[in-house]
């Protein structure tokens, strides 16, 4: 019988549309939810979203909205990602459903029956945060502001309060008895210490909020968001329904996945609740790193970042996922870039595992007759790299070490190159034909890789099943058993397809990009690809500090740094392979120059040439498509549709304009 696997993401808040933190946290999910269906466990993947509380009040105030519009508007956009994304979730719960009111009916209920002083009514007086929504202890507040940074207010409630600080001793004893509870161990060391310094009861309900699930039998107050949410876990099982089957199988929960910043919430607040209600506590908290990325502001200043929505629509999903999971050492923070996404695209993905399949299919299919060759191997040195990868992969994946593991496989990968490189397949084919050996060094590079892309196939799901295909290996879903040297057929029909992975330009997509989303003295997108790791601000707060925020004033001398003059456009022809750019001679009357922009969407070349515009006339030359540009063409952007500013045709070329 397969084992019982249950696992959680956070739930999410529906005051915006889903980023690239909610995105890792899905893909990380479903790559453990993939890998353990492989171990052949019988899974339960849980997401969902988080919708009371004062912040999706004021956020659909602010939009006109109910908050119930907002939620389903935003719930919409969660559902359309998270199929984009792949992700194999089994349900998805929203706290506005009725059957998630039921489960936090009942925890209540559970907690008044077992332990009746759990909860009492009570005053209270002390600091509150609006934003974390919560009270934050006296020797926490700093310049009136909470730890993470926000103001807190003197505020005194009558509310309903959970005895928290009663379970200072049962928790301390339940960490002790349990080591692994909270992942990272940092983290974990953080909870004890916060658990140590003693805990202040909890108020679980408030007046002030009208969105919310009512307190039972008082209905004044609303529930805490925190003791409505937590609770979803189990609501999405069925406790609190006449039906508890998925409830007795799954829970406890073996993986909540978390962000490092509700780890509290988590180790602390749920199980306490979970131990006044008498109820089984989860298996472990895995938290995980945050992703810095550089802010809108900063994207739009240097034109430098591309929004993971476009990368996932251009170059898709799975090679996002890969990405995510590659570039982030779990449970540490990361920065996400462009480059470093087009880095490791070209280099692991269409030169590395694409190019390595392609290669290896072609020469099997060209010197054998479309099928895998017909002798297998035993005993070779893929077969050893391969033994000895597969174990430490299995392990690193137990430990949600990706990163590594993702690692291990790539030398796998460089090991099958090394070795094509070595045999030389195609001077054996011309030298032999189609010999026994020629057969045995494909079959083993083929094995090898069907081994790779099996190891791969949670983090690339539809990618795997498509090379797996290709390799002649079948159509079964990837499991463990697959794991071992000597599976593929001989003689069996493969496949030689398009490149998995097609090579990206970057310069020709960072151009296009910028094209596109030129605004207001951008429709000549400049680049500052050389210098753009030096300019790149280290942190977000950077980034913020140095970027010109939309609407901020800046002095008369800031606007007299730029140079601008009139120009005439002397010739202008389409730049091949862009739907954007155009190449332009343009003068400004005692010197002629060359200046590449994105207006080719609104513009052909011929109506151009003749026509005066303004330019930035002292900005840094810049490469576009490999092509230099020296300044910059102002256009007003309509929707993204450039619009060249006009100039009097008396004005003579090189005037200043100010
Ligand atoms: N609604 C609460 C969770 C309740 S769970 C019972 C919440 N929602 S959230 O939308 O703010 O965050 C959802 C998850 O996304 C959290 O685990 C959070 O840590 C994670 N992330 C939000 N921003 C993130 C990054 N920039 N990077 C990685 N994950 C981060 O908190």
């Amino acid at each position: 019988m397969s084992k019982p696997f249950y696992i959680t993401t956070a739930i999410h808040y529906v005051n915006d549309v889903p980023h690239i933190g909610h995105i890792y946290e899905n893909v990380t999910a479903d790559v453990i939810a993939r890998y353990r269906r492989m171990q052949g466990d019988d899974v339960f993947f849980l997401t969902g979203t988080d919708e009371h509380g004062q912040k999706i009040e004021r956020t659909a105030a602010k939009k006109g909205l109910q908050p119930i519009e907002l939620a389903d508007q935003v719930v919409a956009s969660h559902h359309a990602n998270n199929a984009r994304l792949g992700i194999s979730n089994d349900d998805f719960i929203r706290t506005t459903q009725a059957r998630h009111r039921d489960g936090v009916y009942e925890i209540i209920r559970r907690i008044r029956e077992r332990n009746p002083d759990d909860i009492y009514h009570g005053e209270h007086s002390g600091w509150y945060c609006q934003s974390e929504e919560m009270f934050v202890p006296e020797s926490q507040v700093a310049d009136g502001k909470c730890p993470d940074g926000h103001p807190v207010e003197k505020t005194t409630e009558r509310n309903y309060f959970f005895r928290l600080s009663r379970y200072t001793k049962p928790l301390l004893d339940f960490y002790r008895a349990h080591p692994d509870f909270v992942k990272p161990r940092g983290r974990f060391n953080e909870v004890i210490a916060f658990v140590e310094s003693g805990l202040r009861d909890l108020s679980v309900s408030r007046t002030a909020i009208k969105w919310g699930i009512p307190f039972p039998g008082d209905e004044e107050h609303i529930i805490y968001v925190w003791l409505d949410a937590l609770t979803n876990y189990i609501s999405a099982l069925g406790f609190g329904s006449s039906d508890l089957t998925r409830y007795e199988k799954y829970w406890p929960a073996d993986v909540h996945l978390i962000g490092k910043d509700i780890v509290r919430f988590h180790a602390v607040y749920w199980p306490a609740f979970l131990m006044a209600a008498e109820l089984p506590l989860p298996k472990s908290i895995v938290s995980h790193g945050f992703w810095l990325r550089d802010n809108v502001k900063i994207s739009k200043s240097l034109g430098n970042v591309v929004r993971p929505d476009e990368i996932i629509e251009r170059f898709g999903a799975e090679a996002f996922r890969y990405y995510l999971s590659r570039e982030m050492v779990f449970g540490q923070d990361s920065n996400y870039s462009d480059e470093s996404f087009f880095t490791r695209y070209n280099a692991e993905l269409a030169n590395g595992i694409g190019n390595t399949i392609s290669r290896a299919v072609k020469m099997s299919e060209t010197y054998f007759g479309g099928k895998t060759p017909p002798h297998s191997c035993d005993d070779n040195e893929l077969k050893r790299a391969a033994e000895e990868t597969i174990p430490s992969y299995l392990k690193e994946m137990d430990h949600y070490a990706f990163q590594r593991a993702l690692d291990l496989v790539w030398k796998l990968l460089d090991a099958v190159n090394g070795y094509i490189v070595n045999r030389e397949p195609w001077k054996m084919f011309k030298e032999q034909g189609q010999s026994e050996a020629l057969s045995r060094v494909l079959w083993n590079s083929l094995e090898a890789l069907r081994l790779a892309w099996t190891m791969v196939s949670p983090f690339m799901p539809k990618l795997s099943a498509e090379a797996l295909r290709r390799l002649g290996a079948g159509d079964a879903a990837p499991n463990v058993g697959m794991l071992t040297w000597g599976v593929l057929p001989t003689n069996v029909p493969l496949i030689a397809g398009d490149a998995l992975f097609p090579r990206i330009d970057f310069e020709t997509y960072v151009a296009e990009t910028k094209a596109e989303g030129a605004k207001v003295t951008e429709a000549n997108p400049e680049t500052k690809d050389d210098k753009k790791s030096d300019t790149t601000p280290a942190t977000p707060a950077d980034a913020a500090a140095e970027a010109p925020v939309e609407g901020a004033k800046i002095t008369i001398d800031d606007f007299f740094r730029a140079e601008l003059r009139v120009a005439q456009i002397l010739e202008a022809e389409n730049v091949p392979k862009s739907k954007k750019l155009i190449r332009m001679k343009v003068t400004t009357g005692d010197s002629d120059r060359q200046i590449v922009a994105g207006i080719a969407t609104k513009y052909t070349p011929e109506e151009l040439v003749g026509r005066k515009v303004v330019i930035v006339a002292n900005l840094l030359p810049a490469k576009l498509m490999g092509i230099e540009s020296n300044g910059m063409v102002l256009a007003a952007s309509i929707d993204g549709e450039p619009s060249l500013i006009a100039v009097d045709p008396g004005v003579p070329n090189g005037t200043k304009v100010k």
